[in-house]
């Protein structure tokens, strides 16, 4: 075999036959929109799968891929190296003040006077927004006896729920976090030589992770929440399977309460049973 350096030059490109025949099973499948200008950012991250399994080239992966039952290794590698991961601790921060100064008071006295309040972080990534969700629901804790949380956390990534689990972050990841949380929430690795930081035991426990693929007909979740964080996810997907998915999402969460979206998410138009109280901030009326 030829050095892998020296690979993905000698590649041929992804032609656009075999572009409709992986987008139509990524929109089918995963619900993410694939139009022709995403063939080149396609290619790039199946170059990168053939380095991996040291293939010659994408025709071989095509038939190789095509020719495995959809619950197999492969595809859930495949998944993994199509959906768009970017996700950052304390990402859009006025969510965080909105559920400590408006959600948690209210809800804390109504909705969960007697129990748990519970959390569903949809599309979660690696770990980083349960992570900054457990750091605020644990610091409110700390302020407000009686007060008890959890959190689940699912996305349809194998590879970001391996990393949100082992929940360690090299320290430009960090960044974003308070010092003082930093102090309380954070180890540091016990390998020197590496600048990487792990999430306390105490914040870990309080997070379940799941693979969850938001296009199943039956997500399998029993319990409601009186909050879910759904945040850039939607804008991947058509408008028709924003609103399915929107539509079954909402049957999650109780009534009295909060749907949090991505700044940039708009969920005018759509019909839901929620009311928007404040800036990509729904709260559910029936
Ligand atoms: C851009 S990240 C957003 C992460 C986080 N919510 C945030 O705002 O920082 C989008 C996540 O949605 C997940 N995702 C995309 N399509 C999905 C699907 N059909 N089912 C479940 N998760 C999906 C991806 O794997 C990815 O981790």
């Amino acid at each position: 075999m030829n050095s892998q350096v020296l690979k993905p030059s000698t590649y041929s490109p992804l032609s656009k036959e075999s572009f409709s025949r992986f987008s139509e099973f990524i929109t089918r499948e995963l619900g993410i929109k694939m139009p022709p200008e995403k063939r080149i950012m396609l290619q790039s991250r199946l170059y990168k799968r053939l380095r991996q399994l040291d293939l010659d080239s994408l025709d071989e992966y095509e038939h190789h891929l095509f020719n495995l039952p959809e619950n197999s290794d492969e595809w859930v590698e495949f998944v993994n190296l199509v959906t768009t991961n970017k996700t950052d601790f304390f990402r859009e921060p006025s969510h965080f003040s909105f559920l400590v100064e408006k959600t948690l008071p209210e809800l804390q006295n109504g909705l969960c006077r007697d129990r748990p309040f519970k959390l569903w972080c949809a599309g979660c990534s690696s770990g980083e927004e349960p992570y900054t969700l457990s750091m605020v629901l644990s610091e409110y804790k700390v302020a407000h006896p009686g007060f008890d949380y959890s959190i689940l956390a699912t996305d349809i990534s194998t590879r970001v729920l391996n990393h949100a689990r082992i929940g360690i972050y090299d320290s430009e990841r960090i960044d974003p976090i308070a010092e003082p949380l930093r102090h309380r929430y954070l180890m540091r690795s016990k390998d020197r030589d590496r600048a990487a930081f792990r999430i306390v035991p105490e914040l870990r426990q309080r997070v379940s992770f799941g693979r969850l693929n938001f296009m199943n007909d039956d997500y399998g979740i029993r319990e409601t929440f009186d909050a879910v964080f759904f945040r850039n996810v939607m804008i991947y997907f058509s408008k028709e399977t924003q609103q399915v998915v929107l539509g079954k999402l909402c049957r999650q969460l109780n009534v009295g309460g909060y749907f949090f979206a991505g700044h940039s998410e708009s969920l005018v138009g759509f019909d839901l049973p929620i009311r928007q109280v404040e800036n990509s901030v729904f709260q559910k009326i029936r």
